[in-house]
């Protein structure tokens, strides 16, 4: 079972889950950074508020996600600024820069205990090759006023060519602060619940979100779900890529904390210290795939833990996980009112989320209570720029047409359940249908359609998360068949063992 560092400690206090029919201003879906933080703030503005989440507050992609936060983006600033242009890259720069400051605020304010504290953010590269990335970003960021550097070695033992340091960036534990504002939200005009996954919503006068014991009618929905829920065409521009990461006991080594990014192409790290319970750890991140489109997923893991192993005097792995993220045509995300009247969303954070997560609740909160927002034209969920989206629109979207025709009939992984070792998973070919075919740990085994339940592209199994995860927009589903994210809303529909099989 793969399981982040930050979810190794069991929630302290649970919500429950809906169980009647509630009114309400604003219902937001999805308890995670977005959703909690931009409860936090139209609950203190004075709306009324609902949020749903459907397992645990912090329990999905935030809780897999690095506990980095950084006014600079996984694309570099300078990408942007050619992208886009200088006072775009500036803004973004200085956006994601008050998205951190608020994180801090509120950490201060409500004493979250949840590891928050400044730290430099490094971009670093192995060889001369790399070095004028290195020049790019240091111009870049010294333009947008950050406290920038230049290096030629590093506080942690990778050796570098070059390297920028920019001062005044953040690490904390996310799923704790989460959790920590979550129980700071003023109760009278938030309610949460937990485990109230939302499967419809039906758009009448007014919106009515259903769970399986409840609903909750609303002015107004956020999807706070990292992708939207549903069918919208604003998935053509965004793309589904999952990352993988380890956390690594050291033996010895006590290594300043700081964000360390890589600039290799090929197999691009990031890493990060962290200390818990009198261990040191150093965290790995990388690797880099769309979703469903591996032969193996295992093998990242593996290439995490030799670099670990390449730079650290590593104990153990104590933690594998890896989590999703979606990259925007144009290189920014999409945050604001959806095509579909009175439903928000927020996404297209790239590997970026964290802050923008918090950055989407400060220009939702705006939104929602009719004031300006200095960012919301910027990153304006109904933009149109087909210029600086066209590459990206046209090589993603050719992607995900071959993934229709790649599953045409009389292309199943296996013939029989017999080729399906135990804790596996396959697609089988049914009376002329794809199953999704998985066999548990007693030989016992669960078959359910391999067509998934958003727009009828064939799964693929992920042998390192246990998982149906769909190549076309990203939805994944449990081995069972329950959704895990994605825009889907239903399970994988449940098939009958063919004894014949
Ligand atoms: Fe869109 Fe599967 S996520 S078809």
């Amino acid at each position: 079972m793969t399981r982040s560092i930050w979810k190794s400690t069991d929630p302290k206090n649970n919500f429950p889950s809906l169980n009647e029919h509630i009114n309400t201003e604003i219902a937001i879906i999805g308890g995670g950074i977005t959703g909690v933080t931009t409860a936090y703030l139209l609950a203190k503005s004075g709306k009324k508020v609902v949020l749903l989440e459907a397992g645990t507050i912090s329990g999905g992609t935030t809780g897999d996600s690095t506990g980095n936060l950084y006014a600079m983006v996984d694309k570099r600033l300078h990408h942007i600024q050619s992208k886009w242009d200088e006072e775009t890259a500036a803004n973004v720069a200085r956006s994601r820069g008050e998205a951190v400051d608020l994180v801090e605020e509120l950490v201060n304010k409500y004493q979250i205990d949840c590891s928050f504290k400044r730290v430099p953010w490094y971009l670093f590269s192995e060889t001369d090759q790399k070095d004028e990335t290195i020049e790019k970003e240091i111009a870049a960021a010294a333009n947008y006023r950050l406290k920038v550097e230049e290096l030629q070695e590093l506080p942690v033992p990778v050796k570098v060519s070059k390297a920028i340091k920019v001062e005044g960036q953040a690490q904390f534990n996310p799923a704790a602060f989460v959790r920590g504002l979550a129980e700071k939200i003023d109760d009278g005009n938030c309610q949460i619940y937990e485990n109230s996954e939302v499967y419809h919503i039906q758009k009448e006068e007014e919106l009515v979100l259903s769970t399986i014991t409840g609903t909750v009618t609303a002015k107004k929905v956020i999807l706070a779900t990292h992708t939207p829920k549903g069918i919208y065409g604003l998935q053509t521009a965004l793309y589904p890529y999952r990352e993988y990461a380890i956390a690594a006991k050291l033996n010895s080594g006590d290594f300043p904390d700081g964000i360390y990014w890589d600039t290799e192409a090929d197999f691009h790290t990031s890493m990060r210290t962290y200390s818990k319970g009198g261990d040191n750890f150093v965290l790995v991140l990388g690797g880099h795939h769309k979703v469903g489109q591996e032969d193996d997923y295992s093998r990242f893991f593996r290439k995490l833990e030799q670099q670990a192993r390449k730079y650290f005097d590593v104990s153990e792995i104590s933690y594998e996980w890896s989590a999703q993220h979606y990259k925007p045509a144009d290189g920014l995300p999409y945050i604001g009112e959806s095509s579909d009247d009175n439903i928000y969303i927020a996404t297209g954070f790239s590997t970026d989320g964290l802050t923008y997560g918090v950055l989407s609740a400060m220009i939702l909160d705006d939104l929602l209570n009719g004031r300006k927002n200095e960012w919301s034209d910027l990153y304006k969920a109904s933009r149109f720029t087909p210029v600086k989206s066209a590459k990206n629109f046209i090589n993603e979207n050719l992607n995900v047409a071959k993934q229709y025709i790649k599953d045409l009939p009389g292309k199943a992984e296996a013939g029989s359940f017999d080729e399906i070792a135990a804790g596996q998973g396959k697609v089988v070919e049914v009376d002329n249908e794809k199953w999704a075919v998985f066999k548990d740990d007693t030989g016992q085994v669960h078959c359910q359609s391999a067509v998934c339940t958003h727009m009828d592209c064939i799964v693929d199994w992920n042998d390192a998360e246990k998982s149906w995860d769909c190549p076309c927009h990203g939805s994944r589903f449990k081995a069972t068949g329950e959704v895990i994210e994605g825009p889907a809303f239903s399970p994988l529909d449940k098939r009958s063992m063919n004894p014949k099989k």
